[in-house]
């Protein structure tokens, strides 16, 4: 029986997809180039590269890093989001696969040299297991690169309400507890209703760091920053993303 994740994202693949691509549409779009152009950055040139998408949903990521010369192979849980992302990827030289990222990955051991893993683990119960398995796949001097949606920002975890005329805070939960709650991902149409795992920023570090990777690259993206659609900067004064590169040890690069 697949995960409740994965039965809820293939539930909105089609809905996922339309969305992603939909260059009008800036709730995705504008989102998704943000964070992607972060990712990139930090994953440096993949040329020549055997990279792995890991929870690599319909795909563009992996048509992105094909296209710029690596040799890719990309995993994720649901059906619907690979039947889309192979008829989206064509001749490139992708290879997709069905599997659980919190399971054992069905890779050799020291096979990637780049591991992309884009907006995947907020979505993901067990981030210890996902780590540590993309670290036994990575080759020594391989990079693992991935983003979330910023722990500290994302749904704010609370909210200002008025209390006898004046302005209080109240925290839903605390930043520092994990809790997993349904979200709502805008721009959809119509909107989609998800699990969601919160976890402060230390957990994705200490999971690196028990996977013994060693932390390489960190950065936090925001819409006020950017450089493609200046009309956005006024609506976002916080980071939107966080995006955290960790390297395994060893080889040329460790
Ligand atoms: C927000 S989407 C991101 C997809 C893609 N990386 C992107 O940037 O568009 C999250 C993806 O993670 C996948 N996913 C969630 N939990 C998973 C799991 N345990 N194993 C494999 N895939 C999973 C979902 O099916 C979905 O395609």
């Amino acid at each position: 029986m697949a995960r409740r994740e994965i039965l809820e994202w293939g539930s909105i693949a089609e809905r996922y997809a339309a969305w992603l691509n939909d260059e009008e549409n800036i709730s995705g779009r504008a989102f998704t180039d943000i964070v992607t152009d972060a990712v990139l950055d930090m994953a440096g040139d993949p040329a020549g590269k055997r990279v792995l998408d890991l929870g690599c949903g319909e795909g563009y990521l992996s048509r992105h890093l094909a296209r710029a010369g690596a040799v890719v192979e990309a995993i994720d849980g649901a059906g619907e989001m690979l039947r889309i992302a192979r008829a989206l990827s064509g001749d490139l030289p992708v290879s997709f696969r069905q599997g659980d990222i919190c399971g054992k990955l069905p890779y050799d051991s020291s096979t990637f040299e780049l591991i992309v893993c884009n907006m995947v683990l907020m979505d993901v119960d067990d981030i210890g297991h996902a780590i540590a398995e993309a670290a036994r796949v990575l080759k020594p001097g391989g990079r693992l690169v991935f983003s979330v949606v910023h722990p500290t920002f994302f749904d704010a975890t609370g909210e200002w309400r008025s209390e006898d005329g004046q302005p209080v805070y109240r925290p839903r939960r605390r930043y520092v507890e994990e809790f997993s709650y349904v979200k709502t991902l805008v721009g959809l149409d119509p909107p989609a209703r998800l699990t969601h795992h919160h976890r402060p920023i230390q957990s994705y570090v200490q999971a690196v760091l028990a996977a013994s990777l060693v932390l390489s690259g960190f950065a936090e993206t925001s819409m006020s920053r950017d450089r493609r659609r200046p009309e956005l900067t006024r609506f976002h004064f916080t980071a939107n993303n966080l995006v955290i590169g960790a390297t395994k040890p060893g080889g040329a690069e460790g």
